[in-house]
This record gives structure tokens, sequence and C-alpha cells, in this order.
């Protein structure tokens, strides 16, 4: 899965984190990019930060609708590729980057509202992937807070889906939010950040599995 497209239909499902953590755990693998192709550049601002801290192992570009040519280029360049998107999957950056990717992957937060929005989410990214037959499309359960009522619906109302669920699931843990603010990665974070680093791999374990 040499280029992975975090893509969903709504803000703040957990792309950006997802991508800067992902960028980290394939950065120790080989050679990374993450390619930001969200307007409001939030992977870019994180990167900025993270350079300051000497956090330097990933490249951040920013990127337009052109992704597809920077896609063929980077693919070459590169032995992986992330594409952080914005919240909208009609958006020309969604669209190309679903064009350019192997891999979609769709940060899904358990919320009842969100979990009914789900199917129609999937629907629209298998449609807006159609002709690129070849990319993967997986649902990623976001913020999961276990031994909750709702925790243990999801995996039922996923199930019912077209499109599947990948089995990992990331938790919700302060852990994602304060390494976004301080320009790191959960491998930057200590002891702080062990369980979500064994999740983050665990998640790329899963990823290479596909
Ligand atoms: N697993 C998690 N646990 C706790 N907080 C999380 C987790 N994942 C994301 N967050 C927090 O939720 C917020 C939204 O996450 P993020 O910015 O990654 O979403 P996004 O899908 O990229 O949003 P947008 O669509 O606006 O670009 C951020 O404050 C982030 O720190
Ligand atoms: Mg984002």
């Amino acid at each position: 899965m040499p280029v992975v497209t975090l893509v969903s239909n709504k803000g703040g499902t957990g792309k950006t984190t997802l991508a800067t953590n992902l960028a980290a755990a394939l950065g120790r693998r080989g050679n990374t990019v993450l390619v930001d192709a969200d307007p409001q550049r939030s992977a870019l601002h994180w990167s900025n930060v993270a350079r300051a801290n000497g956090e330097d192992f990933v490249e951040v570009l920013a990127a337009g609708a052109d992704i597809a040519r920077h896609g063929r280029r980077l693919r070459a360049s590169h032995d992986f590729v992330l594409i952080d998107c914005p919240p909208a999957i009609d958006a020309p950056q969604s669209r190309a980057a679903l064009a350019a990717c192997d891999l979609a992957l769709v940060p899904v937060l358990p919320s009842p509202v969100d979990l009914w929005a789900t199917s129609h989410i999937a629907a629209a990214v298998r449609r807006t992937a159609r002709g690129t037959a070849s990319v993967k499309i997986r649902l990623i359960v976001n913020q999961l807070e276990p031994r909750t009522t709702l925790s243990r619906v999801v995996g039922g109302a996923l199930a019912e889906l077209e499109v599947p669920a990948l089995e990992t699931r990331i938790r919700r843990r302060s852990v994602y939010r304060n390494c976004m603010l301080e320009g790191r990665t959960v491998y930057g974070m200590g002891a702080r950040g062990r369980s979500a680093v064994a999740e983050i791999e665990q998640l790329l374990t899963e990823i290479f599995s596909l």
C-alpha cells in the first residue's frame, strides 16, 4: 500500500491525527512523504512545529488538486506517500487523492450520528473512487471509548455496511491531542505515548496485510 489517502466527508474525524502518526510509523520503515491536500494546511502547520522540535523525520508537502501529477512523481521517489484531505469527499483535492492512491482510509467516530452517516460516506467514497477499481477502501474507527454502550454497538453497525472496517480501532487518548499541539507524534511522547504507539503499529500491520 505505497499511497494511502485519509479522507472523510466530515471535519474532525481524525484524518490529520492519523496521517501524522502513520507518517511517523512509515517514516521508520522507509522514505515517507505526507502530502497536505487540505487548504486548512493543518499537517503543514504541525510539521513546522515538529521541525522546530527536531522531529523532522517526515517530509510534509502542500498540494492542491494537482495531486495526480505529484502522486506519480512521489510514488517513484518515495517508499510511502500519505495524503491528508479536506473534510469533503467531493472537493477536487479529495477526488484527485482518491484517484492517486492504493488505499483510502475513512476515519469514523463512534457517535450515533456518525454511525448513521457512515453508510452514506462509504458509498460516496466508493462512487468517487470508481474508475480506479484497484483502490481499497476501509473505515477506521477513531476515538473509541471502550466499555461504553456505544463501543459495544459499533461492531454491529459497521458490519452492516458495504465498505469493510479495519479490525484495529483507535482509542480516544489525550496523548493524540497533546502531540498534535506539541508538534510531535505519539512516537515522540515517551511513556505517555506507549499505548498509542502500540495501536498505531497494529494499524500499520493490518494495512500491510491488506
Ligand atoms: N484518537 C483520538 N483521541 C483523542 N483525540 C483525538 C483523537 N483523534 C483525533 N483527536 C483530536 O480530535 C480533533 C480532530 O482531529 P483531526 O484534526 O485529526 O481531524 P481531521 O479529520 O483532520 O479534521 P479536519 O477535517 O478539520 O481536517 C483534534 O483536536 C485531535 O487532536
Ligand atoms: Mg485535518
